[in-house]
């Protein structure tokens, strides 16, 4: 079964109107009318509009950073997603460590926002990964076990196969510390055989498992090509043209 590989760009808190459209512009051109990979930009909400203009018509996707559960209503603040889709978004990544750690989300907030990010048609990054004290203590796999089945709750085999997972180790995000390729492949392995009991073979074999957490140009062809290893959730290097389009020439096409 081949995955088509994911590189996506999570710009997190950063960039503004002017430069977040010339980088989504630089973006465009560097990947080119067909490329190998599939390539997403997350900008800040307030900006997916202006990114969307710079993207539309290209291979180029694009994807928010976070959503709010629920349909329209009075919840001052937040976005939901048919607004997300409203304005061209295909992908929401979800649980990030950072949300998870600074504004408290659990396993069941984030499953509740994939339920709705699949009701709004949209895909879901589900961002999972272990702190070092955890990995230091050898409790990487039930972890991230846990995590797994609670941001997956009550998802069903049909749907499965739509997600994608991003493992990224809290200790290698901002760091500028990678997981070395080994570390990565057997939490990737480990990942998709626990897919692969909660749904089945079939489907595990089908949901991309991204890495994330200091991926650059000069790591990011050994990462992606490990077997279990289907793409990058990018933060630092996708704020820079050359930097992501490195990532992105460094895949391996599918
Ligand atoms: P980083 O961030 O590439 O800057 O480590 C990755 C992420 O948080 O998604």
């Amino acid at each position: 079964m081949s995955r088509r590989i994911l590189i996506a760009g999570n710009w997190k808190m950063n960039m503004r109107a002017e430069s977040g459209a010339s980088l989504a512009k630089g973006i465009v051109d560097a990947v080119g009318k067909s490329p190998a990979v599939e390539v997403v930009l997350c900008p800040p909400s307030v900006y997916l509009s202006g990114v969307a203009d710079a993207v539309v018509g290209t291979p180029v996707e694009l994807g928010a950073q976070n959503l709010y559960a629920a349909e329209d209503g009075a919840f001052t603040g937040e976005v939901n997603a048919s607004m997300l889709t409203d304005v061209g978004c295909r992908f929401v990544i979800l649980g990030h460590s950072e949300r998870r750690q600074l504004m408290g989300e659990t396993d069941a907030c984030v499953a509740k926002k994939l339920h709705a990010a699949l009701a709004g048609n949209l895909v879901p990054i589900v961002c999972v990964g272990e702190t070092l004290e955890q990995r230091e203590a050898d409790d990487t796999e039930s972890v991230i076990e846990t995590q797994i089945r609670g941001s997956l709750e009550g998802l069903d085999e049909a749907r499965a196969a739509n997600i994608v997972i991003a493992y990224e180790p809290v200790w290698a995000i901002g760091t500028g510390k990678t997981a070395s390729k080994e570390q990565a492949e057997a939490v990737h392995a480990f990942i998709r055989e626990l897919l692969g009991k909660m749904f089945s073979t079939e489907v595990a074999e089908q949901i991309r498992i991204q890495y994330g957490g200091s991926v650059k140009p000069g790591n990011a062809e050994e990462l992606l090509s490990q077997p279990n290893i289907d793409g990058a959730l990018v933060g630092g290097a996708s704020l820079k043209v050359d930097d992501f389009a490195g990532i992105i020439n460094a895949a391996p096409s599918a």
